[in-house]
């Protein structure tokens, strides 16, 4: 006997009743985002190495260990997304939307990242991300969290905090980068082989280690905060002025460097309390420099993306309704007169209510065993016809969810008895 093959580990399948959780949650954030005029863009899950390596920088952990890359037929490098933000970048200078234009783009889908599977870390992810093109000042970013508040209000998302830090002009940070690895090679007794490898490469890095042994050594780092140049300080005053005025809490974190290259300046991060380890759900921040480092005119950029994996676990745990979408009925047919008129009569019901759920029984069987199936697959209420009912005009309805008595009702008082019992608009 040959052996199942499995889902890939990391990847994994989304099943009914799951998937309208999802849905329900992509369509909410949908509509905030539309409701601040971002609009959607549609990017290949495939792009070019370079692009990747490029952008996100060649000494990263996605760049360097986690890229899912392969030759094609053509002999042709390419790898799976890990983000979103480097392809939609690449689309806007290819489509000359950017130059000289404000772009607010919106994107959805899978992103691949080999890394160690555990729970909210998965080799197969979902993000929506966001990016906004043109903007150079403050008011932008401060739009970017605001609507990102937003989202978790209207999803009843609770217990998340928002951290902030600036990581000022390329050049103040690699100024920055100068001192810090200066700092860190004087003590480099005690970064363990990851760390060391990291010190001359990505030595920002290193400050967002997790290991307790450097924790002192860290907390008396040289701050990034304190290089910041002139611009870039005003720029994150006024980031945080103006969340003041909006009245939205933040904590300012110096270590927030962020895993990509491109950032400069404002970077953020939304965290939960609830998902352990990667607490994560949203980050972001400006990239001013990637435009034109991929071969643009020089066009200041921000966005964020959010984790869709992360961000459901954590509103189920908080208990969040989702609408579902079980059917709200399901229609038993005994006989050929009953299922000629049955098909004509669930198409008209249709044709009158687009947004009813309703299940035609297929496969034929007797009333108990199509009455089971209907109990199975959800319904709120099965509609019966036999071929008596055929020819009286009638149908039978029995509420699946109460002990309530079937009952005989027209066939023309069906659309209003679904509505009475499905709670449909
Ligand atoms: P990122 O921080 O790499 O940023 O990912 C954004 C979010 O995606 C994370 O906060 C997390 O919720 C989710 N995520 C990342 N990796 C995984 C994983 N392995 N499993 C589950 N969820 C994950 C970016 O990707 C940037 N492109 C964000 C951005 C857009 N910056 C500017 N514009």
């Amino acid at each position: 006997m040959s052996k199942r093959i499995q889902s890939i580990r990391g990847m994994h399948d989304v099943l009914p009743p799951h998937t309208a959780v999802w849905h329900d949650v992509e369509s909410e954030i949908q509509k905030v985002l539309a409701s601040y005029g971002y609009r959607e863009i549609r990017l290949p899950i495939v792009e070019q190495t370079a692009l990747f390596a490029r952008s996100i920088g060649e000494v990263t952990d996605i760049v360097e260990k986690e890229m899912y890359s392969f030759v094609d037929r053509n002999g042709d490098s390419l790898t799976l997304r890990p983000e979103g933000t480097a392809g939609c970048v690449r689309a806007g200078v290819e489509h000359g939307l950017l130059h000289n234009q404000q772009q607010r783009l919106w994107y959805l889908g899978p992103m691949f990242r080999h890394e160690r599977p555990q729970k909210g870390r998965y080799r197969q992810f979902h993000q929506i991300g966001v990016e906004a093109f043109g903007f150079a000042g403050p008011d932008i970013d401060v739009e970017l969290i605001l609507m990102s508040a937003r989202l978790w209000r209207s999803l009843g998302l609770g217990r998340v905090r928002l951290e902030i830090n600036s990581l000022g002009s390329t050049e103040a940070r690699a100024t920055y980068r100068q001192r810090l690895t200066t700092y860190l090679s004087a003590n480099q007794g005690l970064l363990d082989e990851a760390e060391r490898a990291r010190l001359h490469k990505n030595p920002m890095r290193i400050l967002d280690s997790k290991n307790p042994n450097l924790k002192t050594l860290i907390d008396s780092a040289p701050a990034l905060m304190d290089e910041l140049d002139e611009a870039s300080r005003t720029h994150y005053d006024e980031v945080k002025l103006k969340l003041e005025q909006a009245g939205i809490a933040y904590l300012e974190n110096p270590y927030l460097v962020r895993g990509l290259d491109y950032y400069n300046r404002t970077v953020f991060e939304w965290i939960s309390e609830d998902l352990g380890a990667q607490g994560t759900i949203c980050a972001g921040g400006r990239y001013d420099g990637l435009v034109e480092q991929l071969g643009g005119r020089a066009t200041p950029a921000a966005g964020f993306a959010l984790g869709l994996e992360r961000l459901i676990s954590l509103l189920t745990g908080q208990g969040a309704h989702f609408a579902g979408d079980h059917p709200h009925a399901y229609l038993v047919m005994v006989g050929e007169r009953a299922e000629a008129v049955g098909i004509k009569l669930i198409e008209q019901i249709r044709d009158a209510h687009a947004d009813l759920r309703i299940i035609a029984n297929c496969g034929g069987g007797g009333f108990k065993a199509q009455l089971k199936r209907a109990d199975r697959s959800g319904a709120d209420a099965a509609i019966i016809l036999g071929d008596e009912e055929a020819s009286s005009g009638s149908v039978i309805i029995k509420n699946l969810r109460s002990q309530q008595e079937q009952r005989s009702i027209a066939q023309a008082q069906l659309i209003p008895y679904l509505n009475s019992i499905c709670s449909i608009p």
